[in-house]
Order: structure tokens, then C-alpha cells, then sequence
């Protein structure tokens, strides 16, 4: 072990510790720097024997006991310390080992020491949840560390996602459909976390103890809603997700359960109100993630990652993914990631490291979407394959250029150049491309609509309607798009699926802008359409729409105020047009 940092790793045999020591063990940046000791009250137990097989100097010590603990940590450089409330559930209890730990940490000179804390919900609640004992008792040891001044970190991991397989997601009655039963809506925010991941966050705060030291790292993968974690479920288990719920638990009947299970009152009390944090403050009191994702070089494990692993899932007949959907999904990680990247890039001062995280993961997922399309390229793709592909890549580009802003739409151009251009199927380029170039136009972004033309999107291709590209920057009243696109070659009097061109169109709506536009750019103005009508004609039925709708209103108007002397000076016009249309209940109104 010489020249290596010790870390001592509490809980060395249980969820947190387990997952820091295999990180320790295996990560290549911390393997030869660092020496991993374990603690456990009984080294003959066969997980501790486990550990010590794979390299981990595993120590007893009971956290009960200070003086064992000092014993346990000396020489350590760091040490983690995590207490089991659930053991005996005793908040005075916890926070004696809590304090026990730190009292220990400082006589043996830890340099590093790493509290496993959570939020102070009575606080957080101002009071109105005062029972969450397992977390109130945690954040009082993480005050004690404090006035105790060592050099600390103060860890928070989030929800275990082990709480919801086969725990509170299970096949539940009356019909026995899997069933995510918690006292809190649906839409509530869950910050889950994967237990083997502790090692990761903690990898994370050894790299940057100067500028974690004092601060809290919160551990958890996202939030994600009680819904999401459903939907998730149903996407991975078709046949058995066609059934599953999401199901809020009515406070009585929650609180029913618990007893029936042999709970005391007042740890119905500590669940009931652990579970209404989620929904009424946030398990981090609404902390947002990212101030400690972005120390995180790993990734951190999904839910769908997760439940895809889950044992109490184990049975349950999965989703089969193709090549082709295996593709989209990393298409539409490149397309996520290039959007996170441009956004955080247009803030003013963007900070190095997490803009260094977000350059290396799309950097990660290009890699990964030109794997697949080498791989989309070289098999024949199945029919259906390349309809869900298609569908994928026109739902994608409309969700993101729906959110675009000019500057982040040269980027999206960057990663639909990778995904279009650097290997999937030459087939689907021009196609894929289509609903896009109307997209692009639609929202302005003429770089975007040259490049795809370059990248080979088909220029007569058309929307359902039959519509061209030019039709949605018409739309946007884009003139610059539109100009752009007739200078590319793009047919101006190309015609949709009625025959009309975009002049019958621009004539319809009124648009007279646009009109003048068109005819600016020489387009036919006497096309017809399938019936043989002119754009003139519109013009005209615009007309009669106009006078049509003005009349309507004026009857309704003379009925409410004018019935009886009505002006007939006014009303001339409408005189006309009733006796034109032959409409004797208007000449009627009028007399
Ligand atoms: N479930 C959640 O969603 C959630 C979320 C956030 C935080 N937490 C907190 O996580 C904590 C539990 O952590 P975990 O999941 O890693 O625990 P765990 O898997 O249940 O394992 C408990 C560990 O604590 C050790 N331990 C218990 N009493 C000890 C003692 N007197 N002296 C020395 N070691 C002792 C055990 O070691 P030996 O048995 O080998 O001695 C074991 O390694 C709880 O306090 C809980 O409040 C849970």
C-alpha cells in the first residue's frame, strides 16, 4: 500500500460503500493512487471475506464505539462515513455515531472526510414536516462536522431507485397490473439515485476537494416524475406495461398499509411525510443537479438502465430493440446533447468544466451515431425499420428546431450533418431530410436549409398536403428563407396535392406580403389549380369571405341594438350583396 492515499470507506458491506470500494478498486484514475480500507462490525462474514479477496484491507469497528473508530481510521487520508438508521430507528442513536464518526475523523487527521448527509426536512418544511428523522438526524451530525471544522464534504444521495422494483412498483390489486403506488401526484419530481453509483460521485469529490470542501454534492441521476418512472416501465415492458399505473395513494390508506405491515406509528409518520417532501418542498428542496453533475465524469446510471437490470423486473418479457431503434435512440442523445451544448454555450459566461463535460459527451455520442449508421449502412434495414427511423428523425427535429434560437440551430445543423451525412442509409438521407428543410424554413434558419440541400434533401419533396420547403417559410413570412431557396433551384411554382401553387395559397390567406413577394420572384400568376381556378379567384372569394363575415356581424349587431331604424345609408352594401345572394331573411332584417 505505500504511495497510495488510504480512503476508509464506512459501510464498507452494505449499498453505499459497496459501490464506492468497486470504483476505487477498478477505476483507472484512482486505482494506483488510492488504497481502499473497509470497515465492518464482523470481518468473518463472507461479504467481508469477499472484499478482502479483491484487495480491500477490510478492519472491524463499530461505529458505537469511538475508539474503534479511530483505531479503524488511522493513517487514512479521506474517510467515508454513512450511518444505518433503518437499523434500529433511532434518531438519538444516529446522531451519536454520526458524531462518533466525526469525533474520530478529527483525532486521527483526516484530511478528507466525506459525511453521507441529507437535508433538514423539518427546516425545510418550517415545521411542517417535523418526523423525517432519518434526515433531520443526518443534517444535525452535518452541522456538528461543521463546528468541528475538519476539512468535510457532505454527500447527499437521492432516492434509491432499489425502493421501487417489486417495493412500491409491484402487481397490485383489484387486477394485479404492475402498480407505482406513492402518497404524492404523479407529477411529482424524484431525484434517483443508483446506490453503485456512490463511488462515482465520491471519485468526484476526492478530484476536486478544494472546491468541494464545505460543500454538499448531491447524488442522484435526475429528476424524474412518478410518471416518467412508468412510462419508462411500460416502453421496457410492453406486454406487461399496457396495464401499468401510476396510483396516489390516499393518505389513510397508505398509513393502513404501513401498520399492516407492523410498522410503529411513528415510523408511519417518518414514511408517510418522507414521501409528501417529494411533492411538497423536493428532496433537495428543489436544488437543481447540475452544480455537482458537473465534477461527474461517469455516467450515471438511468432509470431505464436501472429497471432493465432490476431483479424483481427479471421475468417480465422486455423490449427488443433493432439496430434501427438502437440507432435512433443514440440519434436522439446526439441531438439532446448538441442542444445542451449550444444553450450552455449562449449563456454569457459559461463555466469551463461543464462545458468540457458537455464537449466530451456529444463528442461520446457522435462516436456512438456513426457506429450505427456504419451499422444501419452495411444491413439491409427491414421496411419497418426504416419507417421508425424516418418517424424518429422528423419527430426529433421537430421537437428541437421547435425550441431553437438561431445560434443553437447552427448547431443542430452540425449534429444533423454527423447523423444525416456520416452513415445513415444513403436511402433515408434525402427523405429524412425533407420534413426538415420545411422545418428549417419554417423557423428561418437559411444556414440550415443550405446545408441540407448540400447534404442531398430532396428539393421537390413534399409534406402530406403536397406542400415544398418554400411553403413554410411562406408560412413564417421568411422572405430571406424564401429567396434562399428559389436561388438553391427550388421550384417556385411547384404545386400541392390540390394543384395549387404557393400563390393560390398566399392569395387565400390574404397574405398580401407574401403576394407581392412571389410576383417579385417571377412566379406563374395565372397557374390553376386542379378545379382551373386562378389565384385571382381566391382573391375574390376572400372577398365575398370578408363581406361574409362583416355581415354576419352587422345582423348580429343590428339585432342587439339597431332592429327597427336600422341606417339604411350603412347598410347599402349589404342591401346589394342580400338581394345579389338572393338571401330574403337578410332583405327582411334590413327592411
Ligand atoms: N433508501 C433510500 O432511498 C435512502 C436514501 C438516502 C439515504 N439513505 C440512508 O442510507 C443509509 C444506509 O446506507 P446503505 O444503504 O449503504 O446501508 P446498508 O446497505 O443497509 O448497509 C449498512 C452498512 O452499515 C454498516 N453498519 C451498520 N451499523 C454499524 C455499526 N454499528 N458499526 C459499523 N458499521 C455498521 C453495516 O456494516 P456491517 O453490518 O458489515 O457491520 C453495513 O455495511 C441509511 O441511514 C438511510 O437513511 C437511504
Amino acid at each position: 500500500m505505500s504511495g497510495k492515499k488510504i480512503i476508509t470507506v464506512f459501510g464498507a458491506t452494505g449499498a453505499q460503500g459497496g459501490g464506492i470500494i468497486s470504483t476505487f478498486l477498478n477505476d483507472p484514475k484512482l486505482k494506483n493512487q488510492w488504497a481502499v480500507r473497509g470497515v465492518t462490525r464482523d470481518v468473518s462474514k463472507d461479504s467481508s471475506k469477499k472484499l478482502a479477496e479483491q484487495g480491500v484491507e477490510v478492519v472491524a469497528a463499530d461505529i458505537n464505539d469511538k475508539t474503534s473508530l479511530v483505531k479503524a481510521l488511522a493513517g487514512s487520508y479521506a474517510a467515508y462515513g454513512v450511518t444505518n438508521y433503518w437499523e434500529k430507528a433511532d434518531m438519538k442513536l444516529e446522531v451519536q455515531q454520526g458524531k462518533n464518526l466525526a469525533d474520530a475523523a478529527k483525532e486521527a487527521g483526516v484530511q478528507h472526510y466525506i459525511w453521507s448527509s441529507l437535508y433538514n426536512v423539518n427546516k425545510l418544511s418550517n415545521g411542517k414536516l417535523p418526523h423525517v428523522y432519518h434526515f433531520d438526524s443526518k443534517a444535525e451530525v452535518e452541522d456538528y462536522v461543521r463546528e468541528l471544522g475538519i476539512p468535510a464534504t457532505f454527500f447527499m444521495p437521492g432516492f434509491y431507485m432499489s425502493n421501487i422494483p417489486g417495493g412500491m412498483f409491484k402487481p397490485s390489486p383489484p387486477d394485479n397490473a404492475w402498480t407505482f403506488g406513492l402518497p404524492v401526484a404523479a407529477s411529482s419530481p424524484i431525484p434517483i439515485y443508483d446506490p453503485r453509483d456512490t463511488g462515482k460521485y465520491i471519485k468526484a469529490i476526492v478530484l476536486n476537494r478544494e472546491a468541494l470542501l464545505g460543500k454538499r454534492f448531491l447524488g442522484a441521476t435526475a429528476y424524474v416524475t412518478a410518471q416518467e418512472i412508468v412510462d419508462a416501465f411500460k416502453a421496457l415492458f410492453p406486454e406487461t406495461g399496457k396495464t401499468a399505473r401510476f396510483f396516489q395513494v390516499p393518505e389513510e390508506m397508505f398509513r393502513g398499509f404501513m401498520k399492516s405491515q407492523g410498522s410503529p406509528d411513528y415510523i408511519v409518520d417518518e414514511f408517510y411525510e418522507n414521501m409528501r417532501l417529494l411533492e411538497e418542498f423536493g428532496y433537495y428542496g428543489g436544488e437543481p443537479l447540475d452544480e455537482s453533475h458537473k465534477y461527474v465524469e461517469d455516467p450515471l446510471t438511468t432509470w431505464e438502465e436501472y429497471a432493465a437490470g432490476a431483479e424483481p423486473f427479471a421475468k417480465l418479457k422486455k423490449f427488443v430493440a433493432t439496430e434501427a431503434t438502437r440507432a435512433t435512440e443514440a440519434a436522439s442523445r446526439l441531438f439532446e446533447a448538441t442542444f445542451d451544448l449550444a444553450g450552455f454555450r449562449e449563456k454569457a459566461e459559461p463555466g469551463r468544466a461543464r462545458l468540457r463535460a458537455l464537449m466530451q459527451r456529444r463528442k461520446r455520442l457522435r462516436k456512438e451515431v456513426e457506429e450505427f449508421g456504419g451499422l444501419l449502412r452495411e444491413k439491409k434495414l427491414e421496411r419497418e425499420d426504416e419507417d421508425r427511423l424516418l418517424r424518429f428523425v422528423q419527430l426529433e427535429v421537430v421537437n428541437t428546431f421547435s425550441r431553437t434560437s438561431e445560434a443553437t440551430a447552427t448547431y443542430l445543423g452540425r449534429a444533423m450533418r454527423c447523423l444525416i451525412g456520416s452513415g445513415f442509409p444513403a436511402e433515408l438521407r434525402p427523405l429524412a431530410a425533407a420534413p426538415q428543410s420545411s422545418l428549417a424554413a419554417t423557423a428561418g434558419h437559411a444556414d440550415i436549409i443550405t446545408l441540407l440541400i448540400e447534404l442531398g434533401a430532396g428539393k421537390e419533396i413534399k409534406d402530406r398536403n403536397g406542400w415544398t420547403p418554400p411553403y413554410g417559410a411562406a408560412v413564417a413570412r421568411c422572405a430571406d428563407v424564401m429567396k434562399l431557396l428559389v436561388k438553391l433551384g427550388v421550384d417556385k411554382d411547384a404545386k400541392n396535392n390540390s394543384g395549387k401553387t404557393l400563390l393560390h395559397w398566399a392569395a387565400e390567406a390574404g397574405r398580401a406580403d407574401i403576394v407581392r413577394l412571389f410576383v417579385e420572384l417571377g412566379v406563374n400568376k395565372v397557374a390553376k389549380d386542379s378545379s382551373g381556378k386562378t389565384p385571382l379567384y381566391w382573391v375574390d372569394l376572400q372577398e365575398v369571405r370578408a363581406r361574409n363575415r362583416g355581415l354576419q356581424s352587422l345582423i348580429k349587431y343590428i339585432k342587439a341594438h339597431l332592429t327597427g331604424s336600422p341606417d339604411r345609408l350603412v347598410f347599402s352594401w349589404v342591401w346589394r350583396w342580400a338581394a345579389e345572394a338572393g338571401r330574403a331573411d337578410v332583405v327582411k332584417l334590413l327592411e
